[in-house]
């Protein structure tokens, strides 16, 4: 019995040990301001989620682009996103984010559906943007939650994707990934201000079918 319980402790102690992490220093959210590195550009490199269900819609996500950008309202921010898909079908759209503190909260309407979304912003690389996303239902309870590495050009060094699952384990998120490919959606809003023709434009734009 004695001897079972010290093996048992023994156990749990080194497991403790291997999976030490220094999370506070690996976890730390950005207050959000007109001056936080959040702003411009970002192509989804890596994601993980914390509920099984949730892997089936990130795994649809061929590559992601997001632009966040200030507004004239310091509490406001824009979000413009574009998402290709599994199906080649292209998805982009714009969302006005408000701020509070550490926290972002969003309306998304996509093909008329909407979803409310939380975001969170962490430290992270240099020229890398860490953001948690908690998806929230009508009733305002949590469907889960999803992490998001996004950098500049969609590349990532090992070392920081190394680093990037420490962080997630920290956030208690699930050790699955899925990544995004560098094949982006076009920027629609360039085409439509465009003033040449359509067809002297790429050809690739996919059809809203
Ligand atoms: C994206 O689609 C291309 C072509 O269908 C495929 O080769 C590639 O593996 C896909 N990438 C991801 C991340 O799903
Ligand atoms: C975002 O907010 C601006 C200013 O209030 C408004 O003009 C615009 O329509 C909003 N966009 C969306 C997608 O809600
Ligand atoms: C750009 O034009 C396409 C095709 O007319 C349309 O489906 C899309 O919603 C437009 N995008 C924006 C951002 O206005």
């Amino acid at each position: 019995m004695a001897t079972q319980l010290v093996v048992a402790l023994l156990a749990l102690t080194s497991l403790g040990a291997a999976s030490e992490l220094d999370c506070k220093e690996l976890v730390k959210p950005l207050v959000l301001d007109s001056h936080s590195p959040i702003y411009g550009k970002w192509v989804l490199n890596v994601g993980s989620w914390d509920q099984p269900d949730l892997k089936k819609d990130l795994a649809t996500v061929n590559s992601s682009w997001v632009e966040l950008s200030s507004s004239s309202d310091s509490g406001v921010m824009t979000i413009y996103w574009a998402d290709r898909l599994n199906d080649d079908k292209c998805l982009q759209g714009i969302a006005n984010a408000t701020i509070s503190g550490m926290t972002t909260h969003t309306t998304f309407i996509i093909n008329g559906h909407t979803s409310y979304h939380d975001g969170k912003y962490y430290e992270t690389c240099a020229d890398c943007l860490l953001s948690e996303d908690t998806t929230l239902l009508p009733d305002g309870q949590s469907k889960g939650r999803y992490i998001f590495l996004f950098t500049r050009t969609g590349k990532l060094d090992p070392a920081e994707l190394e680093t990037f699952k420490k962080q997630a384990e920290c956030l208690k998120f699930l050790p699955e990934y899925h990544f995004g490919g560098t094949d982006l959606c076009p920027d629609d809003r360039e085409a439509n201000t465009t003033t040449t023709p359509a067809s002297t434009k790429e050809t690739a734009t996919p059809s809203s079918k």
